[in-house]
């Protein structure tokens, strides 16, 4: 699947580069919250995604990263969020967070920043639906991709595998059309793409060479 990231939409005219996106192959929105203090940037809130709910024809998979995730779990609902991605390195209580997102009706997922290692979830992996790899340290698009994250997407598949689950894993930074057959063919489901896509000539094209 391919997940479009609106970070690197034209914020000057969201309606238009949604409008292409729902036009598109590509499978969900990709939403980056950023608080300021978890990461160094800050995106938009809730207010705007309210819009981008209206919007879009796509499922929405919010990316939070911002500390204390758990507070926004009944605005996430709100805003129509299909996928709740929480950083594993903002959550003491992981377990808690994973079961409270999912009783509020909504995926859960993951995330992993670049340094933490994929073994710190053999212990939740089976109850969550995805793990959002980041490869890019998070906060900005546009960056260039981390080479170990291939390491990293075969060595979470090959646990997921051993323990029977169906979750995803998806991968968010420097993504392009000339990596993503490597990051598929090292297990990666869901490939999120900022710049590679939003950058393009024909965005609508480019998304479906991704998907081939
Ligand atoms: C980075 C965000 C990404 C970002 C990806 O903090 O989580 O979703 O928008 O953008 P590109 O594909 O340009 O690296
Ligand atoms: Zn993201």
């Amino acid at each position: 699947m391919v997940a479009p990231s609106l970070l690197s939409a034209n914020f000057g005219n969201l309606e238009h580069d949604i409008d292409l996106i729902n036009r598109s192959s590509a499978d969900w929105l990709h939403i980056d919250v950023m608080d300021g203090v978890f990461v160094p940037n800050i995106s938009f809130g809730f207010p705007v995604l309210e819009y981008v709910n209206r919007l879009s024809d796509k499922p929405l998979d919010v990316h939070l990263m911002i500390v204390d995730p758990t507070k926004f779990i009944a605005e996430c609902k709100k805003i129509g969020a299909m996928m709740m991605n929480v950083h594993y390195e903002a959550c003491t209580h992981l377990n808690r967070a994973v079961n409270a997102i999912r009783e509020a009706g909504m995926q859960a997922g993951v995330t992993l920043n670049p340094h933490t290692p994929v073994e710190l979830l053999e212990d939740i992996v089976q109850n969550v639906d995805l793990v959002l790899l980041m490869s890019v340290n998070p906060g900005f698009g546009g960056q260039k991709f981390i080479e170990n994250t291939y390491s990293k997407i075969a060595r979470l598949r090959s646990m997921i595998e051993r323990k029977n689950a169906r979750t995803l894993i998806e991968v968010d930074g420097g993504v392009t059309l000339q990596n993503a057959p490597k990051l598929y063919a090292a297990g990666a489901d869901v490939l999120v793409s900022g710049n590679a896509i939003f950058k393009s000539e024909n965005m609508i094209e480019t998304i479906s060479l991704m998907k081939q």
